[in-house]
């Protein structure tokens, strides 16, 4: 961050620092982060960077040309893999990858996704050593926990996001069997960000405040605890890649969090140091994030049967991490 620049948005008529957020990969997820980060003007500058020959300016320009209609003045460039175009960024979201196709899980990307996230990283890092890094790329928990290795950087400044998107789809899940509005309706997943290692935390759940079991039968609530988890799977199966636009908004939520240091509660693939009972191993955890990153782990009292499954699923990523050091041995 430049600390002397400012810009000036008349719409929201206030004087914000400038911030500049960098997406790599403009692919549907990357492309769909930045506009959401743009026309939601959380941040004064977004550079997306891609392999393709001009496809991220393409998209850049693109987006540039809805500013009026949208009413934002961050501005949108895009860059075919020059990395010096991507100096000084605050946050950097690494998006890129192979998205999964209908039937493949997240954890089959591992081989190709490893190599290009950490090259992306250290990219990165080269232009912009002091930015916080948002790991979207598949599978995420495991993509976190390399970057982090691979950068050396603390891990509050290192966030996985998945746990942001699985809660948005519980959450939307919640507010159809309720028929209540989705804004109404809080709740999390922890947990690995896989089909079958996220945690819906259904007891948790809450209708303003109210216990969903209040409302709905815990039939019901197994069903959307059940739909939550294949979220991702039963979208890819529709259309035939990954989805973006949820992707692309649970980005902009967490930079939108770190960016204007919102502080909200968001589960966040983090590091864990004795939280939950574990070690060295990225998982979907609630996190207060804010300007510093990851600035604290919230710690939620589950009960035995959550606490099994949050044991399973770190074994399930934990095996997943292993098999990095089959791919890069
Ligand atoms: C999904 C991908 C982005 O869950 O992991 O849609």
């Amino acid at each position: 961050m430049n600390p002397i620049s400012y810009f000036y948005d008349p719409l929201i008529n206030s004087i914000k620092k400038s911030m500049k957020v960098t997406v790599v990969g403009a692919g549907n997820v990357g492309a769909t982060s930045a506009d959401a980060i743009a026309y939601r003007r959380i941040a004064s500058e977004v550079v997306l960077v891609d392999i393709k020959e001009n496809y991220a300016e393409g998209k850049a320009l693109d987006m540039m040309q809805t500013a009026t209609t949208l009413g934002f003045n961050t501005r949108i460039s895009g860059s075919t893999n020059d990395y010096s175009k991507t100096k000084d960024s605050d946050v950097v979201v690494i998006t890129s990858g192979v998205p999964r196709k209908p039937g493949m899980t997240r954890e089959e990307l591992i081989g190709v996704n490893a190599g290009i996230v950490k090259t992306v990283t250290n990219n990165i890092l080269e232009h912009s050593p002091n930015a916080i890094i948002v790991i979207v790329s598949n599978p995420m928990d495991t993509m976190t926990y390399l970057a982090l290795k691979e950068s050396g950087l603390p891990k509050n400044r290192v966030i996985g996001m998945g746990g942001a998107l699985d809660s948005s789809r519980f959450k939307c899940y919640l507010s159809l069997a309720l028929n209540k509005p989705a804004n109404d309706i809080h709740g999390m997943v922890i947990g690995g960000h896989g089909d079958t290692t996220m945690i819906p935390l259904t007891r948790l759940a809450t209708y303003n405040g109210l216990p969903v079991s209040n409302f709905v039968s815990n039939d019901k609530l197994d069903e959307v605890a059940a739909a939550t988890m294949v979220g991702g799977k039963t979208l890819t199966g529709m259309l035939g890649t990954s989805a973006w636009y949820a992707p692309g908004a649970s980005v902009a939520y967490l930079v939108d969090s770190i960016l204007n240091d919102q502080k909200r509660m968001i589960p966040c693939s983090v590091l864990l140091e004795g939280e939950y009972g574990l070690n060295d191993i990225c998982v979907g955890v609630p996190c207060i994030i804010g300007k510093n990153g990851v600035e604290e782990i919230v710690n939620v009292n589950l009960n035995d049967k959550e606490k099994e499954l949050m044991a399973k699923s770190a074994e399930a990523v934990r095996n997943m991490n292993a098999a990095l050091e089959t791919i890069s041995a």
